[in-house]
């Protein structure tokens, strides 16, 4: 979508790197789901990543507590603490241009009481550029949003599987299904709404469901395996380029295999400094 001229801001950054370089707001997410514009979203978890998908015109960025797993290789996303996820946060805001670097709260960081939770996205907010926060939970986590916005921080939602519940939940389960699940997931959802979070994540729910929740939503919901019906798109992004190892979601499409390429690069690495190839001629100084 084109910028405005007169305007000072765009009229609507969305539709990639090509058409605009400043920064993407939440209101534009609101503007997007208004005209039928695709809002799209990855993970990053340092600078160099977040440069790269801010220049390819990625909307948002989220310093998701999936960290916990890709970075630090905790089991699960249980463990990892608001101090570990602080400087992966500040350098993705550091590498982000244009697009909206929203930082994740971590389990066991805001789910007491909705202080904890606005004194956690106070830290978030003021320690390392991040423009958001996400938290996980429908009904149950409303206050926290709540209080977060009125503290004049942007919140996205994050309901369906949360894994942070992963346990309670009892294990990585689709949510949202049957009528029951399709009627819990919309009282969450439109939870969230009423609270005031500017976007809902829809984590691992069946696209009807996920429709279902889209149509009767004014805030935008981004898809994480809820289909094709969802506003926005977001993929973990060492599931989407072939960096994980060990089990890819199902619904996850991969569109490169750096994971291999680095292997097979520091293999020939390997093999060349073992033959004497590397260094050659040109990399020495005289
Ligand atoms: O931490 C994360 O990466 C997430 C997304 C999968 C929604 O919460």
């Amino acid at each position: 979508m084109a910028f405005s001229e007169s305007a000072q801001e765009p009229a609507a950054p969305y539709g990639g790197a090509a058409s605009s370089p400043k920064r993407v707001r939440i209101r534009h997410f609101q503007q997007a789901k208004r005209d039928g514009v695709k809002i799209v979203g990855l993970t990053s978890y340092d600078y160099l990543s977040a440069g790269i998908f801010d220049r390819a015109g990625i909307d948002f960025l989220l310093v998701g507590d999936s960290a916990g797993n890709t970075v630090f290789g905790y089991d699960t996303t249980l463990p990892v603490t608001v101090d570990e996820l602080i400087p992966l946060t500040r350098a993705v805001a550091r590498g982000a241009r244009r697009a909206l670097v929203v930082a994740d709260l971590p389990f066991g960081s805001y789910e007491t009481n909705p202080r904890e939770a606005v004194h956690t996205a106070i830290r978030f907010m003021k320690e390392t550029g991040a423009h958001a926060v996400k938290l996980e939970g429908g009904e149950r986590s409303a206050e926290q949003i709540r209080h977060i916005v009125e503290a004049g921080i942007p919140v996205m939602a994050h309901v369906g599987f949360t894994p942070q519940a992963e346990h309670g939940l009892g294990g990585h389960v689709i949510q949202g299904r049957g009528e029951e699940g399709a009627e819990k997931l919309l009282r969450d959802a439109k939870a969230v709404e009423a609270a005031g979070a500017f976007a809902v994540v829809l984590e691992m729910v069946p696209s009807e469901s996920a429709r279902a929740v889209t149509e009767a939503l004014t805030i935008p919901t981004i898809s994480v395996g809820a289909g094709p019906h969802c506003d926005g798109q977001l993929l973990v992004w060492t599931d989407w380029a072939g960096f994980t190892t060990g089990r890819i979601p199902r619904f996850v499409k991969q569109y490169a295999q750096i994971g291999k390429d680095l292997e097979d690069a520091a293999n020939a690495f390997r093999e060349d400094v073992s033959s004497g190839a590397y260094p050659a001629p040109e990399h020495e100084y005289e």
